[in-house]
């Protein structure tokens, strides 16, 4: 796993977020189940170091988790020839996320979730047990987006507000 910090611009507390140009850092994490943690500890500790609260961290987390599991399951098939990307970009007042793997991307039209999964009829055997994850990164973060086969691969591009704008 290689780590990569690039900081255009640095302020004199250090902290990201603090001025207005973007950080960022970035992941390569194996194919292989475990290894979404690796972001997710990241992931919150950038959020942490940009002032989100720990209500918003915990967010961050499921979604950052359940995007690299997607990456690692559906997209790299667990191939351990290949990594899921993650970047992340530290911006004035809000952090993208983005993982990417060297799949096809979502089968069919894909990109938004409409209905929300019953959990009674999971727990019932009615309806599948999975099919959770794309439903709580859609949950969690303020922005969500699914790319399929661009050049550089596929991805799951997340946002997260400091301010999250008040109804
Ligand atoms: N990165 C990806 N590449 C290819 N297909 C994907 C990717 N992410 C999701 N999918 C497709 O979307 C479906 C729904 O994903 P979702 O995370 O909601 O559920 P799941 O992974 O099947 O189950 P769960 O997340 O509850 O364990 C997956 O079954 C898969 O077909
Ligand atoms: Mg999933």
């Amino acid at each position: 796993m290689a780590l990569r910090e690039e900081a255009a611009s640095s302020s004199a507390k250090g902290a990201p977020g603090a001025t207005s140009a973007s950080k960022r850092v970035e992941l390569q994490l194996p194919s292989q189940l475990g290894y979404e943690k690796v972001a997710m500890n990241t992931a919150a500790n950038l959020a942490r170091l940009m002032g989100f609260s720990k209500e918003r961290i915990e967010d961050l987390k499921t979604a950052v988790a359940e995007a690299c599991i997607n990456a690692i399951e559906h997209g790299n098939k667990l191939d351990g020839s290949l990594n899921v990307g993650v970047i992340l970009s530290a911006g004035p007042g809000s952090l993208e996320v983005k993982a990417t793997d060297s799949g096809e991307g979502l089968p069919g039209a894909g990109g938004v979730v409409t209905g929300a999964p019953d959990i009674d009829r999971k727990m019932h055997e009615q309806e599948a047990a999975r099919g959770m994850g794309m439903f709580l990164i859609q949950s969690m973060v303020d922005e969500v987006e699914w790319e399929s086969s661009p050049p550089a691969g596929s991805y799951a591009r997340m946002v997260i507000h400091l301010r999250q704008a008040t109804a």
